[in-house]
């Protein structure tokens, strides 16, 4: 068996051939050389491997191209509806910005710190409220909700961080009427919650203390007059 692979090998070898030839000539038989070699090369048991994973390797590009279409597809298909906002970024539905990958966090060993007006002002939310009229600094214990309401009279802006946490915010765009997010417990987050839409912040955290400061551009005394109470009936 060795012998009949052995001349094939030989024959496989017609390069040696060129190395008497003109360096003119080299340069234009390399590429028709090397295509012959190549044949025979497929030709030989030992391509198999090679093959295999040529092969293997345009499996997967296609499976990539397909998954690829199929995700453009979905995105065409729902573009008009309602399904696109539920597909698109959960953070942009419930206007939530996480700030710590943003390079708005200063940190060191002691901690993290920044510029709470800058953040808000800077993460690309609507309905910010611009300037605080009113000022809440709060913490709620796990298990805990805090809003569940909506106010009429003013837009509010919210900080928090500390444990995981829900944030729910009303959104017409999304199928459900509201958009949530997750918050984790070493996260911070900005996010607004314009006039006219309700808000709530629930504690899933089964220890940690969520804390939170809410600024909202207008001074109300709650009342139903202003704010629609238990807009949520599963919180
Ligand atoms: C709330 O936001 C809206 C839209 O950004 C703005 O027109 C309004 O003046 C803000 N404040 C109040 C108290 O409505
Ligand atoms: C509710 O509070 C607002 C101030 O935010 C006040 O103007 C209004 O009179 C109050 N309404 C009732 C029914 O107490």
């Amino acid at each position: 068996m060795a012998n009949p692979r052995r001349s094939s090998y030989s024959n496989t070898l017609p390069l040696t051939n060129t190395s008497e030839t003109t360096s003119q000539q080299q340069v234009s038989q390399t590429p028709s050389h090397f295509t012959t070699s190549f044949i025979h090369f497929l030709k030989r048991p030992h391509a198999f491997p090679f093959l295999l994973s040529i092969f293997l390797l345009l499996a997967w590009l296609l499976f990539r191209f397909q998954h690829l279409n199929n995700n453009n597809h979905f995105t065409a298909y729902h573009s008009n509806g309602i399904n696109k906002w539920e597909k698109a970024n959960d953070d942009e539905n419930a206007n939530v910005r996480r700030l710590n990958s943003d390079g708005v966090l200063s940190r060191d060993k002691r901690g993290w710190m920044f510029n709470p007006v800058v953040a808000a002002n800077d993460a690309g939310l609507y309905g910010v409220a611009v300037s605080c009229a009113s000022v809440h600094v709060g913490q709620i214990r796990p298990g805990g909700v805090r809003g569940n309401h909506r106010h009429h009279t003013c837009n509010e802006t919210f900080l928090i961080w500390g444990a995981e946490t829900k944030f729910r915010l009303e959104n017409p765009r999304v199928a459900k009427g509201y958009a949530e997010v997750y918050i984790g417990a070493e996260e911070v987050t900005v996010s607004s919650s314009p006039r006219g839409t309700a808000h709530a912040l629930v504690n899933v955290d089964s220890l940690r203390t969520t804390y939170f400061i809410g600024c909202q551009d207008s001074i109300i005394t709650y009342n139903s007059s202003n704010t629609d109470f238990k807009v949520w009936k599963d919180l």
